[in-house]
């Protein structure tokens, strides 16, 4: 796998330091609130088992499945939701975790039917990554782990065609990996 890597981007150990913060600050901000951390399959999952062990206040936990990527690496536009939240949102805080913010559809596709079809009070956001020159809607994250340059992401949950998910770090792959 890490033959494929061109080169890394964000390290394993300042993942892990900038995941801790990011936990203690929500922890800050959901003092005395209930939190329910709806994290997005299939990207968000290894950042959202770090962060909430850093995260200090009760909370609720459950998944929403969002898909528009395909096998390649732009987005097809068109986000289905394939899997809901199997509890009840109605009246509560949701934070929602996912591993990168890019054309910013996923999660403003997301935000808006947790709050209208589910009944969530509220609905901010956490992303370990932020690509902001890509995006296409208006929409920003509550939380943010690291600004990237708008090249294309592997490992520590983010896919190539559902590969690499499992490196520990944030690399750039081969762009002749990807390149027909
Ligand atoms: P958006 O709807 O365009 O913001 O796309 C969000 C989704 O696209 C994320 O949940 C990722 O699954 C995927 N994605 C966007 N950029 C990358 C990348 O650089 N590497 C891997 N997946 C990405
Ligand atoms: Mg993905």
């Amino acid at each position: 796998m890490d033959q494929d890597i061109d080169r890394v981007l964000v390290h394993e150990r300042r993942i892990r330091d900038r995941v801790a913060e990011l936990g203690a600050r929500i922890s800050r901000d959901y003092e005395g609130k209930d939190v329910t951390v709806v994290a997005l399959l299939k990207g968000g999952v290894v950042f959202l088992s770090d962060l909430i062990r850093s995260i200090s206040v009760p909370m609720h936990l459950d998944f929403a499945w969002a898909s528009s990527y395909g096998d390649g690496t732009t987005s097809s536009g068109n986000v289905a939701l394939r899997v809901m939240p199997d509890t009840s949102l109605r009246g509560r805080h949701v934070l929602l975790v996912d591993d990168i913010l890019d054309t910013g559809r996923t999660l403003a596709r997301v935000s808006a039917e947790l709050r209208d079809r589910f009944g969530a009070a509220e609905v901010k956001t956490c992303v370990l990554l932020d690509k902001a020159a890509r995006r296409e809607v208006d929409v920003r994250a509550d939380y943010v782990g690291f600004e990237v340059e708008n090249v294309f992401v592997v490992g520590y949950g983010l896919d190539f065609a559902d590969r690499y998910r499992n490196l520990p770090y944030i690399g750039v792959l081969k762009p002749h990996l990807y390149a027909n």
